[in-house]
């Protein structure tokens, strides 16, 4: 898949822009405050209605107007696909495909894309919260059936804590969390079996992307690491029985747990273990790169975890995504850049940002489309 047309209004920093860009290699660079970021967010925003770092609606509609608008037209083996977006500053957003209204839920798959960005570094370092963030993403932006039990599952939670708060003022009656209890272990099992299907697919993809780009030899190990009943020790029961008995056996075990811990949760007032505790283990030689890693180093896991995340979307859609680097090339050596490039080569498109050209390799600037960026121009 690659964007063949973008169109903003008021969105960000930019009142009006029309542009169409060639698959292959397309750089953005400008200085500081120019609004590559804020492209690459349109092309998010126009991929799946969202935007990867946005908090609000109101942040992406350009100062001083009621209305953002983006389009994205996208290309690819699959034919055409045209995404419009309409943000309300007031929070409303709108989705058409192909000119028909949608629901944002009907926009996953239409238009993958993949995108690393400078935060991706805290994704490495710092605390579990960010890799299971972006293990959701990612899974609800290749299947529907995980975005919405993922939803069940964190309702069901938020139930849950609801009635452990008044059980904590009245001090008793903790039986009537057994429905509850049953429907966060429920989805909280396909959440967790989901996940360790995923990291599974993952785990060799990140190896291999980052190993092109930091051209050595050391593996970097992705594990799945649940905060309860690890489904990866029903591993030999799933070779005996089929997913769902997995699911099943996962969400009893889950169950049980919950029931155990019920006296904990209702001093706390919250539901103390599940998958919103679940982490993921990033090893390089075995010491997790969070404590042991340089900068370089983190730099190179946070790209090759993005990349390998790539290539299972594109096993699991059936399209290449696009690939929307941020200023990912800084920190970075000469060879870890020509990696980075290396690394994306069997990609359909890559739009990537960075202050000054030069920071390409000239054998990928001389082949990809360079654009420059100035105070909300594209030029
Ligand atoms: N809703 C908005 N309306 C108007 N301007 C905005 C809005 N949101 C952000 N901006 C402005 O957009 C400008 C460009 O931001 P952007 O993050 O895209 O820069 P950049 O080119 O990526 O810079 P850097 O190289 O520092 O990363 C910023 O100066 C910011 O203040
Ligand atoms: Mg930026």
């Amino acid at each position: 898949m690659y964007l063949r047309r973008l169109e903003v209004r008021d969105f960000r920093n930019y009142a009006r822009v029309g542009k169409d860009f060639p698959a292959g290699v397309v750089v953005l660079h400008g200085p500081n405050g120019a609004g590559k970021t804020n492209l690459l967010e349109a092309v998010c925003a126009a991929a799946s209605g969202d935007s990867p770092r946005a908090r609000t609606t109101e942040e992406l509609v350009r100062r001083g107007c009621g209305h953002g608008f983006v389009k994205g037209e996208f290309a690819g083996d699959d034919g055409p696909a045209k995404v419009e977006v309409g943000l309300a500053r007031t929070g409303q957003r709108q989705f058409k495909v192909n000119g028909v209204v949608r629901r944002r839920v009907d926009l996953i798959g239409v238009a993958p894309t993949v995108y690393f960005s400078a935060e991706d570094i805290e994704v490495v370092r710092g605390e579990p919260a960010g890799r299971r963030r972006l293990l959701d993403r990612s899974l609800c932006s290749v299947s529907a059936q995980y975005y919405a039990d993922l939803g069940r599952y964190r309702r069901a939670v938020v139930q849950r804590n609801q009635l452990l708060k008044e059980l904590r003022e009245k001090g008793k009656g903790e039986n009537a969390l057994a429905p509850w209890d049953r429907a966060v272990a429920r989805y909280g099992a396909r959440v967790m079996v989901a996940r360790e299907e995923f990291i599974a697919e993952l785990a060799p993809e990140v190896e291999g992307a980052h190993a092109a780009v930091a051209g050595d030899t050391i593996p970097l190990a992705v594990e799945y690491r649940p905060a309860i009943a690890a489904p990866s020790e029903q591993s030999a029961a799933r070779a005996r029985e089929g997913r769902a008995e997995v699911v099943e056996e996962v969400s009893r075990v889950l169950e049980r747990a919950l029931v155990e811990r019920r006296a904990a949760d209702v001093r706390y007032g919250a539901t103390g273990w599940g998958p919103h505790r679940d982490d993921i283990a990033l090893l390089l030689a075995g010491e997790p790169v969070r404590v042991y890693g340089s900068q370089g180093e983190q730099r190179s896991c946070a790209v090759g975890l993005r990349l390998g995340l790539a290539a299972v979307m594109r096993r699991m859609t059936g399209k290449r995504p696009i690939l929307l680097l941020d200023d990912v090339l800084s920190e970075l050596d000469a060879r870890r850049r020509a990696g980075v490039f290396a690394a994306c080569a069997d990609s359909e498109q890559v739009i990537i940002t960075c202050c000054d050209e030069q920071d390409i390799p000239v054998e990928v600037r001389e082949s990809g489309a360079v654009f420059a960026i100035s105070e909300g121009q594209v030029s």
